[in-house]
């Protein structure tokens, strides 16, 4: 297969692989150093070169697993993206933080974009998201810290992840925002009917999407049966994975979706790859629609 057609985020924004991997099990998988660099070089050879962070992932210690590789791979660096998130502060008494909660303070965000840097080993990040919508968020001095991060160099672009159309409108009207990084699969279809990939459209950015497959539901048949049957019926007809059918059903959306594949498994990454290869018609992208709301459009 040829590799992936880079194609950019938002008008001036980055440009970013079609489909995305997603780091956030990544210490979960207990990986050595050399399994962790096979995982990263094939999904670099498959075209898929943007890579999605967050401070927090497990435990602060994700962005530190990947960047021992970058560290030893440093002209790399170039050839991929490196997105993160902060404003997520789980409890943790050792770094004095009693209660979960959210933080886009300018002096957070800023701290984190530090940690993070350090951490992946890298001098600036493609794509800084506020994770979570802060109910405390001051959008003015959200945007002023973007605009420091710039002209520093430090981050490149900005946008937010899990805010509603309202949320997302309120910091863009503020400073430019390149996406709202979503939860969307078979079975979490509200961003296609809520205003959220609407809203991306109308504004000329792409979502991102977190749990492309559900987290792993949407290929166990006891899961969901429905969704699961017509998922292989469809992918036998095609001759391709039922991953592959999933990740092209959010593909086929006029929103042009980044799915953002969280396996470890490189055939995950393969059939991710595939996926931006193969576009389904509205038939089977309806059927797959009937099946995960369980009855036929009005
Ligand atoms: N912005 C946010 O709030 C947010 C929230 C959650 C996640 N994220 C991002 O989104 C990424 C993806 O999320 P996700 O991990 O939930 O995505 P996902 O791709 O929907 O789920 C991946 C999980 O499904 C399992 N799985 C089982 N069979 C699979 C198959 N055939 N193909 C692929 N996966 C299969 C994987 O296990 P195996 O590893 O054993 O294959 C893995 O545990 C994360 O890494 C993170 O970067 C963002």
């Amino acid at each position: 297969m040829s590799p992936l057609h880079a194609t950019q985020l938002a008008p001036r924004g980055p440009v970013f692989s079609p489909v995305a991997a997603g780091l956030w099990r990544l210490h979960d998988w207990n990986l050595s150093p050399a399994e962790l660099a096979h995982w990263i070089e094939h999904a670099i050879q498959l075209g898929i070169t943007t890579f999605d962070h967050a401070d927090l992932y497990g435990g602060f210690r994700c962005e530190a697993l990947f960047g021992q590789w970058l560290k030893a791979n440093p002209g790399q660096r170039e050839h991929i993206q490196l997105v993160s998130k902060c404003g997520i502060k789980p409890a943790d008494p050792a770094r004095g933080w009693q209660v979960k909660h959210y933080d886009s303070s300018r002096g957070h965000i800023l701290a984190s974009v530090d940690a993070s840097l350090q951490n992946l080993g890298t001098d600036y990040l493609d794509l800084l998201l506020i994770h979570r919508p802060d109910p405390l968020l001051d959008p003015d001095e959200v945007a002023d810290t973007f605009a420091s991060l710039k002209v520093s160099g430090k981050v490149r672009h900005f946008g937010v992840s899990n805010f509603s159309p309202s949320q997302f409108a309120l910091l863009a009207a503020r400073t430019p925002l390149l996406t709202n990084q979503l939860e969307a699969s078979l079975l979490h279809t509200a961003p296609l009917f809520d205003g959220s990939f609407d809203q991306c459209l109308q504004a000329g950015v792409r979502p991102m999407v977190w749990s492309p497959l559900a987290g792993g539901r949407l290929l166990q048949a006891e899961a969901h049966p429905a969704v699961h049957a017509v998922l292989v019926q469809i992918a036998g007809e095609l001759a391709v994975t039922p991953a592959t059918v999933a990740l092209a059903w959010l593909l086929r959306h006029p929103a042009r979706p980044i799915p953002i594949s969280g396996s470890r498994r490189l055939s995950s990454l393969d059939d991710a790859a595939a996926a931006c290869q193969l576009q389904l018609d509205r038939q089977h992208w309806f059927a797959l629609l009937e099946a995960a709301h369980g009855h036929p459009v009005a």
